[in-house]
């Protein structure tokens, strides 16, 4: 079957440029039909302008939108099939559950008697039976944000966009209404496109993540591939913790690799990289190891300054001679090295990710992007 069927949306070549500031430069994304897709980037880095550009309420300057593989770029916002749900909420505050719901339905000029259907379908599907009367005034803030879905949801969007619709919520209401929201996708099928900060929020939600950095798509990908493959240096350092060395290759002996660190050599495999060349290694915390006694491949050195308790886990601080602090995480129980003791560093197989860095350059055409590198004993 032809793969681009399964396309509700298709960015092409999109651009945005606000007077000369080029914010979303040349992305090329497609949703898949029924998928819960997250924005993910750090602030400024033009998630909102994305979902803007979808909904119709921002115009792109270069490149083509198609939804449900129609061209939108004369279509209005509510002429897209398309809802979006605001931080903000947005609710209309003279009016009650009721009529904000039923809002997008009276418009549309629907008779009564399904109206009054459709809202109580609503209702029941946010746990909100019994609140028709009630001003938005008289809610809390997850329960407005439910009114919000609700109101979004009625209008039976082909995708919903959704933007911080949980920023203004305290932390204990957030994970309970992340785990609603994705229980609401699952039974409607609908796709959700959702617009986040939240690194955690994002591995917890989505099936792909898009992740975003100043206009620039830099990885797609499911929560996994993500975390054990990032495919540039901002990945790797914005998702979860990393221990990113600079390492030259100074011997290649097929897929294994000789790199040297500033402080020390390790042993990596990797195909197609040239001796000399400069990459950038990264190994998260919990797979990082140390031994007292050298292990085979690794002359790394470092020396054990700090263990943090946190909770579960221990993380220990361990710096290498040129001053780089290496995170390691162990279990607690664990029996700690002593401080200032002299360590080697090491990792196992798979456990470590390679990346070129002259290819930390943007990634604009994902399918194009080449395999990851991985490292290993
Ligand atoms: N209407 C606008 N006019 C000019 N610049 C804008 C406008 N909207 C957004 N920007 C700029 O575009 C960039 C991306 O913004 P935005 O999409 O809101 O980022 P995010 O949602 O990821 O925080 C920012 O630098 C922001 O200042
Ligand atoms: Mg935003």
């Amino acid at each position: 079957m032809d793969d681009s069927m399964n396309n509700v949306i298709e960015i092409k070549d999109v651009e945005k440029i606000f007077g000369d500031n080029a914010v979303i430069k040349k992305i090329n994304l497609n949703v898949r039909e029924g998928e819960f897709l997250t924005f993910l980037g750090p602030s400024g880095c033009g998630k909102t302008t994305t979902l803007r550009m979808i909904a119709g309420f921002e115009n792109v300057t270069r490149g083509t939108i198609l939804i449900a593989g129609e061209n939108v770029e004369n279509m209005k916002p509510y002429q897209r099939n398309v809802n979006t749900v605001f931080q903000n909420y947005a609710l209309f505050p003279h009016m009650n559950v009721y009529d904000n719901i039923a809002f997008g339905l009276v418009e549309k000029k629907v008779k009564k008697s399904e109206i009054k259907e459709r809202v109580n379908e609503m209702l029941t599907l946010v746990q909100l039976s019994g609140f028709e009367k009630r001003m938005p005034s008289q809610m809390s803030g997850g329960q407005k944000q439910r009114v919000a879905i609700a109101r979004a949801l009625i209008n039976r969007p082909k995708v919903l966009l959704l933007d911080e619709p949980l920023g203004a919520l305290d932390l204990k209401l957030r994970k309970q209404m992340q785990v609603e929201l994705k229980h609401l996708q699952r039974k409607l099928g609908i796709t959700f496109i959702y617009v986040t900060h939240d690194q955690e929020e994002a591995l917890t939600m989505s099936d792909r993540i898009v992740i975003m950095n100043n206009g620039n798509i830099e990885q797609v990908g499911k929560p996994d591939e993500i975390y054990e493959h990032p495919k540039s240096k901002f990945v790797a350092s914005f998702i979860g913790e990393s221990n990113i060395l600079e390492a030259n290759i100074e011997k290649i002996d097929r897929d294994k690799l000789t790199a040297i660190v500033e402080s020390g050599t390790i042993t990596v495999y990797g195909k197609n990289m040239a001796i000399e060349e400069m990459v950038y290694i990264s190994v998260r915390p919990e797979k990082l190891k140390c031994s007292i006694t050298p292990v085979d491949g690794f002359t790394l050195k470092g020396y054990v300054k700090e263990h943090i308790y946190v909770g579960s886990i221990i993380k220990t601080v361990i710096e290498l001679p040129n001053g780089y602090r290496l995170k390691m995480n162990s279990m607690s129980g664990t029996k700690l090295l002593d401080i200032d003791q002299l360590v080697y560093v090491y990792w196992n197989k798979n456990d470590a990710v390679i990346m070129r860095t002259k290819e930390e350059k943007i990634y604009n055409i994902i399918e194009n992007v080449p395999q990851i590198k991985e490292v290993g004993l």
